[in-house]
């Protein structure tokens, strides 16, 4: 069956992000002039996927206004005939791609907010896309990748990156049977393990297939790590009765959930921006020499 449905949890509360995640959701702070949401919806797009679910809460109304039409707006563009701005607005959701919200309650943890996906996406295998790990596949997109992956293998797949050893306890970490470069069997998974007992440096960001199986497992989870329901304990589960594969994309990742990846992602992108790009460079340029930072 294709995969023709992405699941959003925007419920986490962004507290590394205080103060401005206070009224504004994370996932609608721009890296350059789009939001890390619409990032994650492209890729998602670009990756055939038609319907876009968003698991939100109750301070997320941005990212539901986002994705709507906004007549006035659009009126007025229309009205100083700001022909280019107008097509802007109107390529945010493409002819054919439908929207639906669906409420995390309490921010119970991101496996919590994908069961919360469950009546929506129904008896079908799934992508779950978090935007704060943004990806720059280059030719192709991440997710278009594992939708490839899986196409050929039919089972769950996650997207993994190798990091530096002494920062597992930040990621779900893999226990692995290498099958070929880039391409793992998981034969375990553990949240957040300290470096030392860590199953390996392949890491879990931000980007999953997965069969609508996961849904009985999550179900059944208690609280994990950090007293919320982990997505990661309920892939263990379902490692147990099939076959998860641990795929090393091609591309760029960004951490735009810490301050650090937010901005690294912020200038990067900058650097490749049509309109920015050259200006933005001889700025650095002068920047760097001026500051004594070469
Ligand atoms: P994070 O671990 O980044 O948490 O969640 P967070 O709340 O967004 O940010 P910090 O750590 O407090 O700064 C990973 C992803 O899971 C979603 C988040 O929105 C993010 O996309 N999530 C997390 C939920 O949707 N619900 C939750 O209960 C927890």
């Amino acid at each position: 069956m294709r995969i023709k449905k992405a699941v959003f949890p925007v419920a986490g509360m962004g507290t590394r992000f205080l103060p401005a995640t206070k009224a504004n959701p994370k996932e609608m702070l721009p890296i350059v002039d789009k939001p890390l949401i619409q990032y994650a919806a492209e890729e998602a797009i670009a990756a055939g996927i038609d319907e876009l679910i968003f698991v939100t809460s109750s301070s997320k109304r941005a990212i539901e206004d986002h994705f709507d039409k906004n007549y006035e707006m659009e009126t007025e563009l229309d009205k100083r005939g700001k022909k280019e701005l107008l097509q802007v607005l109107r390529d945010i959701v493409p002819e054919g791609i439908s929207c639906v919200y669906v409420r995390q309650p309490e921010a119970l943890g991101l496996g919590h907010a994908v069961l919360c996906a469950r009546p929506v996406v129904g008896n079908e295998p799934f992508a779950v896309v978090l935007a704060d790990d943004m990806i720059n596949g280059g030719a192709q997109s991440c997710l278009s990748q594992m939708v490839d992956l899986y196409e050929e293998e039919k089972c769950s797949v996650l997207g993994t990156e190798r990091v530096a050893p002494e920062e597992t306890n930040k990621y779900g970490v893999i226990k692995e049977t290498v099958l070929r470069e880039g391409l793992s069997k998981v034969d375990g998974i553990v949240e957040k393990p300290h470096p030392e007992v860590a199953p390996s440096n392949l890491a879990v960001v931000g980007r999953y297939i997965l069969t609508p199986a996961i849904f009985d497992f999550l179900a059944e989870t208690g609280r994990g790590a950090g007293g919320e329901i982990q997505l990661t304990d309920a892939i263990a589960e379902l490692l147990k009765h099939e076959q998860v594969l641990a795929y090393e994309f091609n591309g760029k990742r960004y951490d735009c959930g810490s301050k650090l990846g937010y901005l690294q992602a912020t200038v990067e992108y900058a650097l490749e921006h049509d309109e920015l790009g050259e200006d933005f460079r001889k700025y650095l340029q002068s920047f760097v020499c001026e500051a004594g930072l070469n």
